[in-house]
């Protein structure tokens, strides 16, 4: 039996940052994965290959309609969808092989196979070939991430009725697509395959988009991808879906209820959340707590079994790779006796869609809820020099400051690199920076960094070119 300091069961961002920072502390530690690649979820089938697509489409949409105004005239441009799938295919490879080669160098074992949790201190891994190993360990993380939130009655076979993973495989671009749930998933790969020929129809079942992230952004966000030929069914809920001879029929009903309606398409996606991924790891027999399908952990990712931790996806908060990531290397310095820690507050959110949304803390909704009383500072790209000069002045930049401190409580970007731009707020935020603190910072001219400064001056009324 082999003995580790660590067993970590996923290899996702969560499982392998925390591997990598804890062999940096010292430790000997295993990582058991079961699919034929390291990285999980978001290497191979979520964040790199999605932004792979993404890009790309967004590069065949500025070929067709953006150059032309620049006074750069190409033909129209034609899809080559294989070479665009091999671009993806082989982003995810060199992401997965660095992973690989990061656990070499940082002497980490690949414990390759299913991995469950037979006593405290004790991690059975079973081979594709049924093979079983027991190995031992003083502390097993478990980072075994999420999977798709199911319609119920909705068969997914990831051709025609399909999840993110087949909506990142599609053979051809769909004529008619429908989406189901205008969230992040929804609406980064609804545009991926609008860009590239299809018409998006979006259900969702609230009366808005991105539920969570700040209203006034995303009712601005919405009319934006409505003129890019987005349709949404807001407030409506998907009763059933039946496959036709070349597609697919969804029978939408008003969520309040009322009289329901057949949409024909070709595609339709599901993207209604994802939910823990706990399965066969045995947490029942071990008496591992779980709330909602969620592990339950106190405030150093504890279970309640000794011995026992658990992080990522599989845990309560956002389900990001970042937050899995920062989780991953605060466990580890504990488990190393360090003071390990994330802070909450200052976690950033971006959705990689055209115009980019990006906010870090709290959105006016929540401010309102919790009765905080707040300043707000806001600047339209169409008012800076760099975003004329590069067409791109589709969006704000709202900030929200403590009314009497000045302390910034939230950032919310929507436009071309929001999701670069957020990065100085959280800087900020996260060293307790106030709006004057970011009005007084010198930022380069011309930038669409500087519509950050001039919503934090417009904070105290005082922004310049506006
Ligand atoms: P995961 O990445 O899910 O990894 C868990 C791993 O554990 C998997 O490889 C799984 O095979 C393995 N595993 C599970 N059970 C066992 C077992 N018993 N034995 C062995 N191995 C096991 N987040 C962002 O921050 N930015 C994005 O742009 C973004 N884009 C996304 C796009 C899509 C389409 C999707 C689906 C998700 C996206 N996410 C994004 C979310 C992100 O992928 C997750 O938050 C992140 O992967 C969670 O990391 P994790 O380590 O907790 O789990
Ligand atoms: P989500 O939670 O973002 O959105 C799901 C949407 O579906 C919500 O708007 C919800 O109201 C709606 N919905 C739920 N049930 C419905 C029903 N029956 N009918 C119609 N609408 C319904 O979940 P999504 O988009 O599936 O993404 C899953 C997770 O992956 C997210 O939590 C996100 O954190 C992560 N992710 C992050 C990305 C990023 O950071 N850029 C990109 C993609 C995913």
């Amino acid at each position: 039996m082999a003995q580790y300091d660590l067993i970590i069961i996923g290899s996702g961002p969560g499982g392998y940052v925390c591997a990598i920072r804890a062999a940096q502390l010292g430790m000997r530690v295993g990582v058991v994965e079961k699919r034929e690649k390291l990285g999980g979820t978001c290497l191979n089938i979520g964040c790199i290959p999605s932004k792979a697509l993404l890009y790309a489409s967004e590069m065949f949409e500025e070929a067709a309609h953006g150059l032309a105004p620049l006074g750069v005239v190409v033909a129209p441009p034609k899809l080559d969808l294989a070479t665009m799938m091999k671009h993806k295919d082989d982003t995810v490879a060199s992401n997965v092989n660095g992973v690989a080669f990061l656990f070499k160098k940082n002497k980490i074992d690949w414990l390759q196979g299913e991995g469950r949790i037979a006593a405290p201190g004790q991690v059975v891994v079973k081979a594709a070939d049924g093979a079983e190993a027991t190995h031992a360990a003083k502390s097993i993380v478990i980072a075994t991430g999420s999977d798709v939130a199911r319609l119920p009655g909705v068969e997914i076979d990831e051709q025609r009725v399909v999840s993110s993973t087949g909506a990142l495989t599609l053979a051809a671009p769909p004529k008619k697509l429908i989406v189901v749930g205008a969230g992040v998933i929804g609406l980064e790969l609804g545009s991926v395959w609008r860009r590239l020929g299809a018409e998006v129809t979006v259900v969702e079942f609230l009366d808005r988009i991105l539920p969570g992230m700040d209203g006034e952004v995303c009712k601005q966000f919405q009319r934006i991808l409505e003129k890019q030929g987005f349709k949404f069914r807001l407030a409506s809920k998907v009763a059933g879906v039946t496959k036709t001879a070349g597609g697919v029929k969804a029978t939408i009903e008003p969520a309040a209820g009322g009289a329901a309606e057949a949409i024909d398409a070709d595609v339709i996606l599901v993207a209604i959340g994802r939910r823990a991924y706990t399965q066969g790891l045995g947490l029942e027999a071990l008496g591992v707590k779980t709330e909602r399908g969620q592990i339950v952990i106190d405030g150093h990712f504890a279970t309640n079994v000794p011995g026992v931790y658990a992080i990522g996806d599989a845990v309560r908060g956002p389900m990001l790779a970042h937050k899995a990531e920062d989780e991953g290397v605060a466990l580890a310095e504990i488990l190393a006796g360090q003071a390990g820690h994330v802070n909450y507050d200052v976690i950033p959110g971006v959705v990689y869609t055209s115009p980019e949304i990006a906010s870090v803390g709290k959105t006016e909704e929540e401010l309102k809820a919790a009765g905080v009383a707040y300043a707000v500072g806001k600047f339209p790209f169409t008012a800076n020099g760099r975003a004329r000069a590069m067409r791109h002045t589709e969006g704000f930049v709202k900030i929200l400051a403590d009314a009497a401190s000045d302390r910034v409580l939230g950032v919310h970007i929507m436009g071309f690199g929001a999701g670069e731009m957020i990065h100085e707020a959280a800087v900020l935020m996260e060293f307790g920076g106030s709006a004057e603190d970011l009005a007084r910072t010198c930022h380069a001219h011309p930038t669409m960094s500087e519509a950050v400064k001039e919503a934090a001056m417009a904070v105290a009324k005082r922004a310049i070119h506006i």
